[in-house]
């Protein structure tokens, strides 16, 4: 358990710190010279998905070193308790067009990938130039996703994690740091 008389957790005990303010930092940094070097010309859109990427978000596009638009989507997925994967639907959809752009989609964390494997069938009809994800963590336990992720932060331990936009039922999201939950 980290020592920590952190006000932001409200005396709920966080396990440890998983990656913290300067390694999140410099990893944004990286990110975001890949990112430069990856697409040259045409427009670039970067979506952020919410709520999970808008920290993330706000720290990758400042490390992006070209012109560029950003959007949000906000997803729901519906039927949690069924096996169905195909139950997921934009509640916000951009109002930028997507045809024609490269769209970087950003996300917290990939888990199962339901979500991400849904939202990219849903946005590939669009006719966009290119479309790539671009997120924080990644656990590599995946299955439903059928496209890699082309930009990772750091690949994540199987634990419940928190923070730089990740919640416990919309706690803890403003932590600078991420960490796994007790
Ligand atoms: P997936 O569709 O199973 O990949 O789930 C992805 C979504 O689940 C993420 O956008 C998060 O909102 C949430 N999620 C998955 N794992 C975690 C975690 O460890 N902490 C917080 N949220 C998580
Ligand atoms: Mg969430």
């Amino acid at each position: 358990m980290i020592e920590t008389n952190d006000p932001r957790l409200m005396g709920r005990a966080v396990e440890r710190i998983a990656f913290d303010e300067t390694a999140i930092r410099d990893r944004a940094r990286e990110l975001g010279a890949e990112i430069t070097a990856a697409y040259p010309d045409g427009e670039l859109l970067v979506l952020g998905l919410l709520k999970g990427s808008f920290v993330f978000l706000a720290d990758l596009v400042r490390q992006i070193q070209r012109p560029l638009h950003v959007d949000f989507l906000v997803a729901s997925s519906y039927g949690e308790a069924t096996v169905s994967s195909g139950n997921v639907r934009l509640v916000y959809d951009p109002e930028t067009k997507l045809e024609g752009k490269h769209i970087l989609l950003v996300e917290d964390i990939v888990d199962s990938g339901r979500t991400l494997q849904k939202l990219m069938e849903l946005l590939r009809v669009r006719g966009p130039r290119s479309l790539e994800i671009c997120a924080l963590l990644h656990k590599r336990i995946a299955t439903e996703l059928h496209h890699e992720v082309r930009f990772v932060g750091f690949d994540a331990p199987s634990e419940f994690l928190v923070g730089y936009g990740l919640d416990h039922a919309e706690d803890f999201r403003h932590l600078p740091y991420v960490a796994s939950l007790r």
